[in-house]
């Protein structure tokens, strides 16, 4: 009897803190899931999606490999995600996927974000006699409604010959009025930031007096007179290509640490928020001790290929 009731008592503490350590992240629908149906506006968003998610500083790397691009991301609070797209000759549609084997006509820049993002926010800002006098929009989170959700498109093809599609892909988000602008270098902040990178044409970007994207700064290069903020609000660069590939299971030693604070501080002084990538993720626990650093360092978005772990970090 003694021992029934203990080891009932220990599988009740052994649920109590596995529940402790665990991220929730919000269930997704099975018709999202399912890539059938679409959100229901007012419908399952407004009461399910990110209702008591908290907002986490990560970058979903590669969102188009999870489970369920884009709502997984939102599911856990994460306030960037990244989808690498693809531009072929004679084609208005951007592909999204990591390499020419992984693309398939259903996956496009519109049906795996802009769609979604569309539906996301046609729910989070209702037109009704409630929200008649609201002019700033909502954006895509139910805690944090003032949050913008940084979409980092990595043009794999041609810069020039593709950043175009990329604008039209843009542009029914950009006309009811959910995308970040800028005019004469002043930030307009809207629930959407969109964030060139990879073959995103520099040149072209900042020649543009209005805009509704922004480039993706070298964080190891920044001056005020190329990446200013309001050309590049996020900068990004390899921490290996920063600190060299020399680093030892408890993370970056202090030359590293200093040089990568450095790099946070200067940007931060710029007002650019900062991400780092190829960041080792074996082994483990060198891994769990540069996210650690990272973090405390005050890097603004934790880059992963893994968002239920990175949760429990941030
Ligand atoms: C700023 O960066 C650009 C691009 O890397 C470079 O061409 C330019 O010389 C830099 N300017 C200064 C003042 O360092």
């Amino acid at each position: 009897m003694k021992f029934r009731l203990w080891s009932r008592v220990a599988v009740i503490v052994a649920v109590v803190v596995a529940g402790l350590g665990a991220v929730s992240a919000a269930p997704i629908p099975k018709d999202i899931r399912s890539g059938k149906g679409s959100i229901g506006i007012g419908t399952f968003y407004g009461l399910d999606l990110t209702r008591d998610v908290l907002v986490k500083g990560i970058h979903s790397h590669n969102d188009y490999w999870r489970d369920v691009p884009l709502f997984s991301a939102l599911s856990y609070g994460v306030v960037s995600v990244e989808a690498d797209v693809w531009h072929f000759e004679g084609d208005d549609t951007l592909y999204v996927g990591h390499n020419t084997a992984a693309l398939s006509s259903d996956r496009t820049l519109g049906t795996l974000y802009i769609d979604p993002l569309l539906d996301i926010l046609a729910a989070a800002n209702p037109k009704n006699k409630f929200t008649v006098d609201q002019n700033i929009p909502n954006g895509v989170f139910d805690t944090a409604s003032a949050q913008t959700l940084y979409l980092f498109i990595d043009v794999k093809t041609d810069g020039m010959l593709t950043w175009p599609f990329v604008e039209a892909a843009l542009k029914p988000l950009l006309d009811k009025g959910w995308l970040t602008t800028v005019s004469d270098s002043k930030i307009k902040n809207g629930p959407i930031t969109v964030i060139g990178t990879g073959n995103t044409p520099y040149a072209y970007v900042v020649g543009q007096k209005d805009r509704f994207y922004f480039f993706d700064g070298p964080i190891d290069a920044l001056n005020e007179t190329a990446y200013p903020a309001h050309v590049s609000p996020i900068a990004s660069g390899s921490l290996e290509s920063v600190v060299g590939t020399k680093i030892g299971p408890k993370g970056m030693d202090s030359d590293q640490y200093n040089k990568v604070k450095e790099l946070v501080t200067k940007a931060h002084d710029m007002g650019i928020a900062t991400r780092f990538w190829e960041v080792p993720w074996w082994p483990v626990v060198r891994r769990d001790a540069l996210y650690r650093q990272i973090i405390e360092i005050g890097s603004d978005l934790l880059n992963t290929d893994d968002l239920a772990l990175a949760a429990t970090f941030v």
